[in-house]
Parts: structure tokens; C-alpha cells; sequence
């Protein structure tokens, strides 16, 4: 496809500037700015990258009018349907759909890849027993570049091969340490024979002293939300471990990276912020009263779950989940529970209101996902973790794409500067 020009036009007649703008396979044209300080003197701004594309990227397309999300070209309500987390991780990964060699080989590389190293579950013990899973799992992610030193050459692609397959398959075994000491039962092993989901459900729930038998919808509902969370293009926590890995940091560095921007309630932690919202309103008298919170400028509360940077129209992701919600309530939770009729009124009151309909502000994928997890029986502390193992998929495919693309260079912006002009330095006893 070929690029057009853009004729830029400054404050006066003379200042034109020609600036080429590039043609995407899908979505508008971006204005490549690159050349624009050195021609025109100038810099862009654009606080939270509204509108700045920050990189090439053929992995992931979302059209937020639509309400549309592809994973390498394939609309996640396909892959959702007939696809597995697995698969869907070989996609991203490889960029294309496995057959069925190349799925098996995938999968046995993840499932032979589990095990931490003992020396991983000492470091649990340095932490306190309440402390937040997501703060245990960062730390221990990036610790593993302590490990694994000796494969972390980020120029040889056999080493980014062996690191995207082994956070991939350690990240559950990670996440499922830190909830056993947090509640202080010994860790369980991880076991080859069991998928992705099973085996991390396993890990999870089984205790050494009995059997368990994980669900089986339990773990096709994890896979589900696993898939839906596995990618979003260059969101906050994606552009964090591009950003980390463009000064050719070591690669479990930064995915420490991602997990730690995941953790924010406006980003992955707004599933766990969703339901402290929703047991906080208790009661759908009080709905009415947090919608005319979120809608009070002078008031810092928010909706959560509701309202997304790129989408104006209902995220794609919330209506599978949806669906999956009403599946597993009726069949492993309670189908009248409480916060699910409350998040179904809210939802309802939110999409007929004004204030929401003008802003476009719709529920997100993360104002459903809770309440499955809840249902599943996992704690609210542990749900922006769950995320995190889906969205690890996401962070290997971008940081490997990042580190082949010959125009990637180290993250640097520059600031529309508004500080003090130069001075001179004032002697102490010159200051008054
Ligand atoms: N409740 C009430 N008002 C809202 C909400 C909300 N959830 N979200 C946005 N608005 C209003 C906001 O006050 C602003 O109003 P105004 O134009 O009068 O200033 C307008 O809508 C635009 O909001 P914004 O903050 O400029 O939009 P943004 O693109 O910077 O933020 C967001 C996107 C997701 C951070 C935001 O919608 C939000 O805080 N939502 C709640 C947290 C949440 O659910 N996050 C999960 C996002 S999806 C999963 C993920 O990314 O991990």
C-alpha cells in the first residue's frame, strides 16, 4: 500500500512542510512526525498518546467505533468460539494459525516448562502474607532474569523463542505460589498432564493431604477470559514493556514492567476495583446514587468497568463475557447472585443515561470478568494477576516484535516544557 503526502502549513506562508503519511492495511492514516523537528523546529503533544501511534505493529487491530478486535486478522468473537488459549497464544506469537504439528509441539514446549526453580519458592517467604499477589508476582517475574541470564540475548532468536515459551508456561506457577502463601497452604506442584487452565486451577485449589478434580467449565471459562484478555495493542501496560525493552533491558524485566502497569485501577486492577464497587453500592436502592457520583465533575469517583480509551461503542470482550457469565452462574454460583444483578441494573440505568450515552461510556471487558472469577472462587486479590497470565501473551509477542523491527529505537519523548528559564545559582545567604 503506498504512503500519501500531508502538506503541513505553519504560521506563515513560508513555513510549509511536507510530511508523509503512512496507509494502515485497516484504520485511519498515520502522519509520520519523525521529520517534523528536524524540517520544522516543532514538536507534537499529545498527553496519554491519544493520538500518536507509537510503533508499526501487525498483531493486533481495534476499531473502537465498531466495536471491533482482531487478533492478527481473526475477530476475537471467532477465536472466542471456536479457539483455545493456547492456540490463540501460538497465533499472536507466530502470526499465524498452527496445524495441528505445530499446535502440539507449541503445547508440549509450554506444559515441559512449568516448573520454577526451588530456589523461586524461597523468595515467597519474604513476603509478608497479606501482601498484594500482584506485588509478589512483579518481583518474582523480574527476578527471573537472575535466573535465565544465559538465555537472555535479545539479538538471537533461539533465546527470545526460549524466554516467550517460558514466561508463558511459569507466569501460572508464579501467580499460583503467590496465592498459597497468602494463605499460608503449601505450594502444589505443576502437572504436565493437565492443560493450561486445568493445571492452573489445580495449582490453585488442590491442597496435598486430598484429591481435586478441577471443573471442567471452571477451566473452559478461564481459557475464555484468558483469550479475551490475551491482547490489546499498544495499551498502557503493552506500551510500558515496549518501553522498558527498547534500552535492550533483559526481557523478564520487562514484563516486570507490564505487570506493574496492569496493577493500576484504570487499567487491569479495574476488575477488582469493579467488585469493590459493586458490594460497596450493596444494595440497587443505592444505584441511582454512585451514577450521579460518577457524573458529579467535582466528585474523583468513577464507574469501573465502564468507559475505554479506544472503545466509544460496547467493548466486544464485555458481550462474550456476558454470555460466559450467565453460564457459569447458573451452573456453578448462584444464578440470582446479589452483585450480578447489580452489575445487570447498573449496566442497565448507566446505557440510558444521558451523561453516558453523550460520553459514550459502555462496560468494559473488566465489568463482567470479576464476577466470573468470584464464582470460580477466586479471591478479588487475585483477579488483576489472572489478567496479567492472559495479557503475558500479549507483552512476549509486541516485545518480540519490537526487538526485529529495524526502525525500533529507544523510547525517548521529548515534554512541552513550561519551568523556570535559565538563571543563575543564588548563594545561600542571597535567598531571602
Ligand atoms: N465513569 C464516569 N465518567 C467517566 C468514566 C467512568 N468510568 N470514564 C470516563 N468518564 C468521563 C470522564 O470523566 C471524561 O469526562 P469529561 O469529558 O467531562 O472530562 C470523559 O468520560 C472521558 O474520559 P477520559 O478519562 O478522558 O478517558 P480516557 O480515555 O483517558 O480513560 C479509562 C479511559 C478506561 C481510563 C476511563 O474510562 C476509566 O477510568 N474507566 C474506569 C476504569 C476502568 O474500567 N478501566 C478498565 C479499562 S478496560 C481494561 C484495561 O484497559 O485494562
Amino acid at each position: 500500500m503506498s504512503d500519501e503526502h500531508y502538506r503541513l502549513v505553519g504560521p506563515d506562508a513560508n513555513s510549509e512542510l511536507e510530511l508523509v503519511q503512512h496507509k494502515p492495511t485497516q484504520g485511519p492514516n498515520v502522519l509520520d512526525v519523525t521529520k517534523l523537528y528536524r524540517r520544522g523546529g516543532v514538536f507534537t503533544y499529545d498527553p496519554g498518546f491519544a493520538a500518536t501511534a507509537s510503533c508499526t505493529s501487525s498483531i493486533t487491530y481495534i476499531d473502537g467505533e465498531q466495536g471491533l478486535l482482531l487478533y492478527r486478522g481473526y475477530p476475537i468473537e471467532q477465536l472466542a468460539k471456536s479457539s483455545t488459549f493456547i492456540e490463540v497464544a501460538y497465533l499472536l506469537l507466530y502470526g499465524e494459525l498452527p496445524t495441528s504439528d505445530e499446535l502440539e509441539k507449541f503445547e508440549r514446549s509450554i506444559r515441559t516448562h512449568t516448573m520454577l526453580n526451588e530456589s523461586f519458592l524461597r523468595f515467597f517467604n519474604g513476603f509478608h502474607h497479606d501482601a498484594h499477589p500482584m506485588a509478589m508476582v512483579s518481583g518474582v517475574v523480574a527476578s527471573m532474569s537472575a535466573f535465565y541470564h544465559d538465555t537472555t540475548d535479545i539479538h538471537d532468536a533461539g533465546h527470545r523463542d526460549i524466554f516467550a515459551h517460558r514466561i508463558i508456561a511459569k507466569i501460572p506457577t508464579i501467580a499460583a505460589a503467590a496465592y498459597k502463601h497468602s494463605l499460608g497452604q503449601p505450594f502444589v506442584y505443576p502437572q504436565n498432564d493437565l492443560d493450561y487452565c486445568t493445571n492452573l486451577l489445580n495449582m490453585f485449589f488442590a491442597v496435598p493431604p486430598t484429591t481435586y478434580e478441577v471443573d471442567a467449565l471452571s477451566a473452559e471459562a478461564l481459557d475464555l477470559l484468558f483469550i479475551l484478555h490475551a491482547d490489546h495493542e499498544q495499551n498502557c501496560s503493552t506500551s510500558s514493556v515496549r518501553m522498558v525493552g527498547s534500552s535492550g533491558s533483559n526481557p523478564y524485566s520487562a514484563i516486570a514492567a507490564g505487570i506493574s502497569a496492569l496493577w493500576g485501577p484504570a487499567h487491569g486492577g479495574a476488575n477488582e476495583a469493579v467488585i469493590n464497587m459493586l458490594e460497596e453500592i450493596g444494595s440497587p436502592s443505592r444505584l441511582q446514587q454512585y451514577i450521579d457520583r460518577a457524573k458529579d465533575r467535582n466528585d474523583p469517583f468513577r464507574l469501573m468497568g465502564f468507559g475505554h480509551r479506544v472503545y466509544k461503542s460496547y467493548d466486544p470482550r464485555a458481550m462474550i463475557i456476558r454470555k460466559m457469565c450467565h453460564r457459569v452462574l447458573e451452573q456453578l454460583g448462584d444464578k440470582d447472585a446479589p452483585i450480578f444483578e447489580l452489575a445487570t441494573r447498573l449496566e442497565e440505568i448507566a446505557l440510558r443515561d444521558e451523561f453516558f450515552i453523550e460520553k459514550n461510556l459502555y462496560p468494559n471487558v473488566d465489568f463482567y470478568s470479576g464476577i466470573i472469577y468470584q464464582a470460580l472462587g477466586i479471591p478479588k486479590s487475585m483477579f488483576t494477576v489472572m489478567f496479567a497470565i492472559a495479557r503475558c501473551v500479549g507483552w512476549v509477542t509486541h516485545w518480540r516484535e519490537m526487538v526485529r523491527d529495524p526502525e525500533s529505537r529507544i523510547g525517548r519523548p521529548r515534554q512541552l516544557y513550561r519551568g523556570p528559564k535559565q538563571r543563575d545559582y543564588l548563594a545561600l545567604d542571597k535567598r531571602n
